[in-house]
């Protein structure tokens, strides 16, 4: 496996991001930990494995299943077969799996160690690096977590075939957040001038932009391991408009991705009517994301603002009681603003068009 990246986190901690050729190089570094390990996975991305390794937990997919029942199976699971404290948890799914193994690692013996194998692609440029780990608590999506990094995060890019598409799409929206939030206009241009390849899943280049893709997040997580400095709020871009989305109705048809790619392309509108975003740079911003078909002219109706507003209220990253926006001055220039309630209303609601 080619060591791709080293992300330095809080405490001298590291993780390494080291990618594969293939499955079969995945597998053979696999093997390199021995048997002292604990594998976690959910029915989907066990179902890569013709065989499943020996110490496994299969939980059931998907986030219904991030909370406390699902810690306790894989904790117990770790007492079952005997793990100690230098055993290895390796979490190997998407999102809500590597979330669920890094937590739960982080509390067997006050500490095992911990490889995540992402195989989503929102798992493998997002969930996996940067140390957070999380479950969902009391109706509220990772209320409960801590900052444990993986050792070593493994990407496989041939994990990707089996994905459903609206998944992979998904993760193309966090992608192209990456694209817009970095200085440099690299994976800007490597995602315009490698469309067909990118949406072919092509090995090479979903490798090439995965990594490209982690770099940014690295940027922002090396200078703010632990989130106190609001730098790595940055990479919350097109987040606080997503949520709201998600969760104010019957949004049913956007997933994750695609609501944050909306959401990008509803800051990106909003810093132009507020006289803080360079409108080339909306421009070139809206044509990625109709480039990659994100849904940005969809707006909600007039029926559903006070569902969305109160949906706004509520978001978590709220900093003394008042929700901030990221929004972007031009090509990796983000910066956090409360916003006018007026304009908020032009940019989401169709009536206003
Ligand atoms: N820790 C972080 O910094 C961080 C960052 C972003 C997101 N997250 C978390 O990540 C989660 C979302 O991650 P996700 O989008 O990967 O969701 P997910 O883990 O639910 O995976 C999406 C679906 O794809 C299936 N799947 C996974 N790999 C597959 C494969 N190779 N082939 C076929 N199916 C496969 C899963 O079983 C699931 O049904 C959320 O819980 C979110 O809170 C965490």
């Amino acid at each position: 496996m080619e060591k791709a990246l080293e992300v330095k986190l809080q405490d001298g901690k590291k993780s390494e991001v080291l990618v594969a050729n293939d499955i079969k190089d995945l597998s053979h570094h696999l093997s390199s930990y021995g048997g002292n390990v604990l594998w976690v996975f959910d029915r989907n991305s066990a179902s890569l494995f013709t065989s499943l390794p020996d110490q496994n937990v299969v939980l059931e997919p998907g986030e219904i299943h991030k909370g406390w029942r699902s810690i306790e199976i894989i904790l117990s699971a770790a007492v079952e077969y005997g793990l100690a404290r230098d055993s290895i948890f390796i979490g190997f799914g998407g999102g809500v799996i590597c979330d669920m193994t890094a937590l739960a690692s982080s509390l067997y013996m006050r500490g095992a160690r911990l490889v995540l194998v992402p195989t989503t692609l929102l798992c493998m440029v997002d969930a996996s690096v940067g140390g957070k780990t999380a479950i969902d608590f009391s109706n509220a999506k990772n209320l409960i977590g801590s900052f444990y990094p993986a050792e070593e995060v493994l990407i496989c890019t041939d994990t990707l075939r089996t994905l459903p598409e609206n998944e992979y799409r998904s993760g193309l929206g966090e992608v192209v957040k990456h694209a817009f939030l970095t200085k440099n206009d690299d994976l800007y241009k490597f995602m315009m001038d490698n469309h067909e390849k990118i949406m072919a899943r092509d090995r090479a280049t979903v490798s090439e932009m995965v990594k490209l893709s982690i770099a940014v997040k690295a940027e922002f997580i090396e200078k703010d391991p632990t989130e106190k400095k609001g730098i790595r709020s940055f990479l919350n871009l097109g987040h606080t408009f997503a949520h709201a989305l998600e969760s104010s109705g019957n949004f049913s048809s956007f997933s994750h991705g695609k609501a944050v790619a909306w959401g990008i392309s509803r800051a990106l509108e909003l810093g132009v009517l507020m006289g803080v975003t360079e409108e080339s740079y909306q421009k070139k911003c809206d044509e990625l994301l109709r480039k990659y078909k994100f849904d940005i002219d969809y707006r909600i109706g007039r029926g559903d603002w006070i569902s969305f507003y109160q949906a706004l209220g509520k978001d978590k990253k709220k900093l003394s009681g008042e929700v901030k926006f990221v929004l972007m001055k031009g090509q990796g220039e983000p910066f956090l603003s409360p916003v006018d309630i007026s304009l908020l209303k032009k940019v989401v609601i169709t009536y206003y068009r």
